[in-house]
């Protein structure tokens, strides 16, 4: 089949954010025999080329003028070996949370209601309410832009961190996610690290249902629906700072959160809480502002631009910067 290729797409319906901005040229793939015409195509008008799944964490800021691959391929296959899952990059990754629920395949409770697909989970090794992606990752296929080829890759190749992989240091690489193969666990353990979960599960037996409930009720109340405001849940990560500089911060903000990180010199401090500090909930530039429940997510609230979301992040990130010493990292993808 001929790949069709559009031309000036209207990427408003492909972001969470909801900006509008424009793709020169769009191609809907469904399987590699797309994306190798895609690429031959991309190849011959030396176009640069982007892969965007549901677009929950990418922030347009300007037109695209490449090519955009809007990754629509489906299937999720039980693989010999138990509890073993090949699963489609096209797929939404809360329905792959809610088939698991049902074929008694437990872990990924705790990764409910996340927004975008199963291809986009591996490249920031998605994770909330104390569970990580890379935790189930077994192998992903993906397709090289460069070659051509299909390539299998480990779980030591895609080289996870904190919402890291190989995907994001290595633009260059241009790889493109076809599958991603998890291991799922056949007996219930149940995950409860983070305190607000293990409190609204207090007095209840804990099953897996109960989880992935109470997580969608916690993740309902804090983080807005995109679908009814633009959003892209966390704006900015959560910084990593060093033991010394948390003492020193301790002095004049002795609330300040903390949590341990693998290193034992380093320490895990919330982006939310030192904006919080500074009162930005609810503020409002242009047409984006900052959730009234939530300092680390930015909302389009009336409109916003790309520009007007970058500005409002900026004007955030400055006053962290002078306040606590903290340059804050994005997590959103910036385009
Ligand atoms: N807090 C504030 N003010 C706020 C919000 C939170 O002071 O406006 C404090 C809370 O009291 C808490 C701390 O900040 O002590 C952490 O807040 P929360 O539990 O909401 O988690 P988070 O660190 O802001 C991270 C992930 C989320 C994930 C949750 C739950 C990052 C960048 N974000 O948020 O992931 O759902 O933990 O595990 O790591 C995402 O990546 O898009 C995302 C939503």
């Amino acid at each position: 089949m001929t790949l069709e290729i559009q031309e000036q797409v209207d990427l408003t319906p492909y972001n969470s954010f909801g900006v509008s901005q424009t793709a020169a040229y769009f191609a809907d793939i469904q399987d590699p025999g797309d994306l190798r015409q895609a690429r031959e195509f991309a190849g011959s008008k030396r176009l640069s080329v982007m892969v965007l799944g549901q677009g929950s964490n990418t922030l347009f800021i300007k037109d695209y003028p490449g090519l955009v691959l809007y990754m629509n391929n489906r299937g999720t296959e039980k693989l010999p070996g138990a509890g073993l899952l090949r699963v489609a990059a096209g797929e939404s990754w809360h329905d792959l949370v809610k088939f698991c629920l049902k074929n008694s395949l437990y872990g990924i409770e705790n990764l409910a209601l996340i927004p975008g697909t199963v291809g986009a989970a591996p490249i920031q090794n998605i994770g909330a309410y104390g569970v990580e992606l890379e935790q189930f990752f077994v192998e992903l296929e993906a397709f090289d832009l460069k070659t051509g080829e299909i390539r299998h890759m480990s779980k030591a190749d895609c080289q996870f961190a904190y919402r890291d992989s190989i995907f994001k240091q290595d633009p260059g690489q241009k790889l493109v996610v076809l599958s991603v193969t998890l291991q799922l666990a056949l007996e219930f353990a149940p995950q409860l690290g983070y305190a607000g979960l293990a409190a609204a599960l207090a007095g209840r037996e804990v099953t897996s249902k109960g989880i992935f409930d109470a997580v969608c009720a916690i993740r309902s109340s804090k983080l807005p629906d995109p679908k009814q405001i633009g959003n892209a849940g966390s704006f900015f990560k959560n910084p990593v700072i060093s033991r010394a500089k948390l003492a020193s911060l301790r002095e004049s903000y002795p609330e300040l959160p903390a949590w341990d990180t693998e290193d034992p010199e380093l320490v895990k401090v919330p982006a939310a809480w030192l904006l919080d500090q500074k009162g930005w909930k609810g503020r409002q530039r242009g047409g984006a502002a900052v959730h009234e429940n939530h300092a680390l997510v930015l909302v389009n609230r009336d409109n916003a631009s790309g520009e007007d979301v970058v500005l409002l992040a900026q004007d955030m990130s400055s006053s962290v910067l002078q306040s606590f010493g903290i340059a804050l990292q994005t997590e959103v993808w910036i385009v």
